[in-house]
């Protein structure tokens, strides 16, 4: 198996504890004691990781130009490292939430911030850090980032250049990134919790391709397999719905690239469709979506664990169109959302940086005089 270590700066390729010997052979297959598929794999994406950040686990730039500009603008965000004191602003940071939409972004904020017991100074409320961007939305809540990305791999991969770059200027240590979204389910009903073990292309290659300079580079498409066993073992047995990992097939198009009949042009028929549903069904995919290739071949080239959660909207062997009414959808959307908030609320609680007395910005004493002082001001005219 060819293997993806990458140089990093000043150091040739499989010496970074990567087990690739020069001959090929993996190293670790003549140890008496030799570890499993997962712990070799868990192993050296840790040392990837390692590899890629300071000593101090802040992320590093695998770009040399950035250090050497005066400022750095980072356009999409309305934020910048000569204009903003980015390390008071973010450089507490711990997980950065991406999903499509602002508005979506801006509920997750507010969900988040009630579920970890985040409290704004009286008077203040959430405020939109990049809405004079007019491009993406970003909350702040305590240690963790809400951001919009938008839809299609070209629009998440510009916010997580400038996003990894915010790491940077912010001396954010060890991140998490979590991209929340929908998708399509092969083989899942409407409402399955999916989360991605790795993402594939149309064509199933387990990378990305960007064309730089008129060539082409690819990059794979990996994410961190630690937090999805993480993650799958915070799906609650009582979740009245499944939740399940697997391979995410990410397309450019919703339409043609996803092998809808329903798009504006089509050029084959039910039955190509299906051969193509069950081929990459039996190949491993279990949901297909926009995002999660950039997502996680950015996330890993830059040394960032990082994970993706959707939620199907139907299952794509038995139709094209998204028919669930909307107030099932809105629920469906949360459901990915639980299960990341359970996650940083458990990291949290780990750390002793949990605090449920309360949340908001108003802090109750006692319920039944809050609940009168409130109906009386309602009735205030
Ligand atoms: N998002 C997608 O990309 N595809 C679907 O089928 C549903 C949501």
């Amino acid at each position: 198996m060819p293997c993806d270590c990458v140089a990093v700066e000043g150091r040739a390729p499989h010496q970074n504890g990567c087990k690739k010997s020069a001959n090929g052979a993996a190293a670790a297959s003549h140890h008496p004691h030799r570890k499993t598929y997962d712990e070799e794999t868990e192993g050296a994406e840790e040392r990837h990781v390692n590899d890629l950040r300071y000593p101090d686990g802040s992320v590093r730039l695998r770009n040399p130009h950035i250090e050497l500009m005066d400022q750095d603008i980072l356009y999409h965000l309305a934020l910048g490292s000569g204009s903003h004191d980015l390390v008071e602003m973010f450089g507490d940071v711990k997980f950065v939430c991406m999903g499509g939409t602002p508005k979506r972004m801006e509920q997750f904020a507010h969900t988040i911030m009630a579920e970890i017991g985040h409290k704004l100074p009286c008077g203040t409320t959430l405020q939109d850090i990049s809405q004079f961007s007019y491009r993406y939305s970003m909350y702040k809540v305590g240690p963790v980032l809400s951001v919009s990305h938008g839809m299609g791999i070209p629009s998440v991969g510009i916010l997580l250049h400038e996003l990894i770059k915010l790491m940077y200027h912010a001396r954010v240590r060890e991140p998490v990134f979590f991209r929340i979204g929908t998708c399509g389910g092969v083989g899942y009903e409407g409402g399955t919790v999916v989360i991605s073990e790795e993402a594939v292309d149309g064509s199933l290659k387990n990378a990305l391709d960007v064309n730089v300079l008129g060539n082409t580079i690819s990059r794979p498409a990996k994410l961190d397999k630690r937090l999805v066993r993480e993650l799958r073992g915070l799906a609650d047995p009582e979740d009245p719905y499944d939740t399940v990992t697997g391979k995410t097939m990410c397309t450019y198009d919703f339409y043609e690239g996803q092998g809808r009949l329903d798009g504006a042009f089509c050029e084959f028929n039910e039955s190509d469709k299906m051969e193509y549903l069950e081929r990459i069904h039996k190949a491993g995919v279990v949901n297909i979506e926009m995002e999660s290739l950039a997502f996680a071949a950015l996330t890993h080239h830059a040394g960032i664990k990082a994970a993706v959660v959707c939620v199907t909207l139907l299952d794509r062997l038995k139709g094209d169109q998204v028919l669930a009414p909307k107030e099932v959808l809105d629920e469906w959307q949360q459901r990915p959302t639980k299960l990341v908030c359970r996650y940083i609320k458990r990291y949290l609680q780990m750390k002793g940086r949990l605090s449920l007395d309360g949340h908001g910005s108003i802090a109750v004493k006692s319920p039944r005089r809050f609940k009168l002082v409130q109906q009386e001001s309602e009735t205030y005219d």
